[in-house]
């Protein structure tokens, strides 16, 4: 199993650019199901999430190619088995994002529940219930959902008990071929959203409203193919921008959009840290010492929950106390046992972390425990003196593209020690190399 081995405490400095957003990239896969011509996929991360996607599409029948300009094709005119098997489900709750385009398209599904998940439980009962008010029938057996709608999906006006960013996503992409008018009421407002709104509107859907709490989706006929484009990754590029300040550097990210980041701006430079902008690109450097500011997780435009461990990794070092609230997940403090293992000062109160600033932090084996909590951890050891080993680093690249390319680009001493894998079933890479 890969490990990654950081000796820390240097300044990063420079630029680096940002990837194309896996949790945009996902929604914007599975629209493939509902086209009736090949979709073609610019800036798709190389990204094990995508390859478990890739290889989940594949098994329905879909051909999956990537052309030597490194876009990838999806074609599911072929498409015939509309499900989703515990195997790849298991390891990518996003799987579940096939759901709404099966039923939509097939008029049946069979997609595994995905289970409990490292950062709690997240059941996926607000998708089941939107697809039950679209006229689905709905039965879970054996650990599946069979989900049967033989005379067609109904618009229906639903309103989420919770915001669900990939539950939003799923029934966007239900109706869109449903008879009728759906209201999506408290929808995600995250630009992951966005960005699937705008790709299916480019292949004939008629969706508006997205980016607001209310998203209104008048059903069509057919979705024809065309190019599709994903966003930059915010939570990459905010997660380098965060490794520039817990060094005492000076990072700019490129092909990056600040306006999905504005939450996470303010914060670091209410926290003492220069921030400037252009239209796609992002500059965060130190300018003294960080002061400790107090955060809340919430659903965007708060502060994401998707940035909560590289925060507070940052506010391990700052010059005073902060209060971190993690108000969306119930169990996403894994990578606090292991900041304290590297020196940080963290007391634990239900879903209330207070952190106390120290001056150093030091290198020590930690252990990842998943994505986000992993990348929390990259960047304390980026700051830390002397060595760390993180293992199990294969969470970091379920969302991290090249992310030791990167971060040497910008200075670090990190290497990798291990055997690679690049293999992924049913699609074929026509030039891996491009
Ligand atoms: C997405 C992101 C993930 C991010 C999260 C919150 C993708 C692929 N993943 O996950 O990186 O951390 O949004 O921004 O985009 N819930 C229910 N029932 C449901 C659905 C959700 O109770 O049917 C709860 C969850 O347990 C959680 C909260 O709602 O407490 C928000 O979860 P949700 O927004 O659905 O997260 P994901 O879409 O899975």
């Amino acid at each position: 199993m890969d490990s990654i081995v950081i000796h820390g405490g240097i300044p990063l400095h420079g630029s680096v650019e940002a990837s194309g957003a896996k949790n945009a990239a996902l929604p914007l896969l599975a629209l493939a199901i509902l086209a009736d011509e090949p979709v073609i996929y610019h800036r798709i991360p190389h990204l094990q999430d995508i390859s478990t996607m890739m290889t989940l599409l594949a098994y329905q029948g879909a051909d999956v190619t990537f052309d030597d300009q490194n876009r990838l094709h999806i074609d599911c005119r072929n498409a015939d088995k509309p499900e989703a098997p515990y195997e790849l489900v298991k390891t990518m709750r996003a799987s579940a994002l096939v759901l709404g385009p099966l039923l939509a398209k097939f008029r049946r599904a069979k997609v595994s529940l995905p289970g409990g998940c490292a950062i709690g439980a997240r059941p996926i009962d607000l998708h089941l219930r939107g697809l039950e008010a679209m006229g689905a029938t709905i039965s879970v057996e054996h650990g599946y959902v069979t989900a049967e709608v033989p005379d067609g999906l109904k618009g229906a006006h639903i309103v989420f008990e919770q915001v669900t960013v990939t539950g939003t996503e799923n029934l966007m992409m239900a109706a869109v071929l449903a008879e009728g008018e759906t209201i999506l009421d408290r929808a995600a407002r995250e630009p992951e959203v966005v960005n699937l709104a705008d790709a299916l509107r480019a292949l004939g859907a008629d969706i508006s409203g997205d980016g607001t709490d209310r998203i209104v989706v008048r059903g069509v006929k057919s979705i024809h193919g065309g190019d599709v484009f994903t966003i930059a990754d915010r939570i990459e590029t905010a997660t380098y921008l965060t490794a520039g300040l817990i060094t005492g550097g000076d990072v700019t990210v490129t092909r990056s959009n600040p306006a999905d980041l504005q939450a996470f701006l303010r914060k670091v430079e209410q926290a003492g840290a220069l921030v400037e902008i252009g239209d796609d690109w992002i500059r965060c450097a130190v300018q003294g010492q960080l002061q400790g500011v107090n955060m809340n997780t919430m659903p965007h435009p708060g502060f994401p929950t998707d940035l909560q461990a590289q925060f507070m990794a940052l506010m391990c070092l700052a010059g005073d106390s902060s209060i971190i609230r993690e108000t969306i997940f119930e169990n996403r403090f894994m990578h606090v046992q292991e900041l304290i293992r590297m020196g940080a000062n963290i007391q634990l109160d239900g879903h209330t972390a207070i952190v106390k600033g120290v001056s150093k932090l030091s290198g020590a084996p930690v252990m990842a425990t998943d994505l986000r909590a992993s990348a929390g951890l990259v960047l304390a050891a980026l700051a830390a003196e002397g060595e760390t080993v993180i293992s199990r680093v294969y969470h970091i690249d379920r969302g991290y593209e090249r992310i030791e390319e990167k971060l040497r680009i910008l200075g670090a001493h990190i290497e990798r020690r291990s055997e690679s894998e690049n293999f992924v079933r049913g699609v074929r890479f026509v030039d891996e190399q491009q």
